[in-house]
């Protein structure tokens, strides 16, 4: 039995959510400076993408450049935004063919122009597929997310379009970013660090969360199904006990 046969496709998570690292370990295992990682990051990247399509995942949110990445030194920045633009553009026509639709997470408006234009041409030429969405956190942080959302409800409240206590957690969700789509389920993190780093923290206050030692240039599909399988195999009970959940399902 194939491990992609041993994936439930009844119970797939809708969501799945990956925090990408390693890239700088994995040049510097192969003698390499730091921006030859996130070169080698696409194919895991592009296999990645293609394997949770294929199954039928709903939304795949991959953490590509974080708020704090800002500080990283000028040359792998400029680095990263090239091949953003490079891979955007590449990777464009792969997306229709496959029916994948782009979107983007984060302050986006901060990315250099050239940057903003290629990504807003994809998201428009793709805005029509439908099988999956594949979400980039670009300039991304959580807490930047939140301070926004409540900036703008706090907005309403002054506008006297929302009432204080018409705050709850929907309306919460509904502020954020990731309105769209459901909460990922699945949260998978590369190169054996078990830390969640500023990403999506309001939407993964369900979410199983799965570490693996790859490092994201050595990821592939197969890990994908890995963390699935893990995933299906553990008792999700959201608060509740062991035997409530079995009499529910008896
Ligand atoms: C983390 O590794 C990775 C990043 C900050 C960037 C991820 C970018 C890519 C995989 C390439 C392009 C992506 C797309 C979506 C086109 P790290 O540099 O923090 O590695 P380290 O922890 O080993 O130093």
């Amino acid at each position: 039995m194939s491990l992609k046969e041993k994936i439930d496709l009844q119970r797939l998570p809708r969501h799945v959510a990956i925090i990408m690292d390693g890239n700088g370990r994995w040049a510097k295992q192969h003698g390499k400076i730091r921006t030859f990682g996130h070169q080698s990051g696409v194919k895991a990247v592009r296999d990645t993408v293609e394997g949770a399509a294929e199954l039928g995942v709903e939304v795949l949110t991959l953490y590509a450049f974080s708020t704090e990445n800002w500080s990283r030194p000028r040359f792998e920045i400029d680095a990263l935004m090239h091949l953003l633009v490079q891979t955007i553009s590449k990777e464009t026509p792969t997306l229709m063919e496959n029916n994948i639709r782009l979107a983007t997470i984060g302050n986006t408006e901060s990315l250099p122009d050239k940057v903003l234009k290629n990504l807003n041409k994809s998201i428009d030429k793709t805005a029509g597929n439908s099988r999956m969405t594949l979400v980039l956190a670009l300039s991304y942080s959580s807490r930047w997310e939140i301070t926004n959302a409540v900036q703008n409800i706090a907005r309403e409240v002054k506008e006297g379009l929302l009432k204080p206590e018409d705050i709850n957690e929907k309306l919460i969700s509904q502020h954020l970013n990731t309105a769209a789509w459901p909460d990922p389920e699945l949260l998978i993190r590369t190169s054996g660090e078990a830390r969640v780093s500023n990403y999506l923290l309001w939407q993964i206050a369900y979410a199983e969360l799965y570490f693996t030692q790859k490092l994201w240039p050595d990821f592939r599909r197969e890990d994908l199904y890995e963390a699935i399988i893990d995933f299906q195999n553990r008792e999700r009970r959201f608060g509740k006990t062991s035997e409530q959940l079995k009499s529910e399902h008896a």
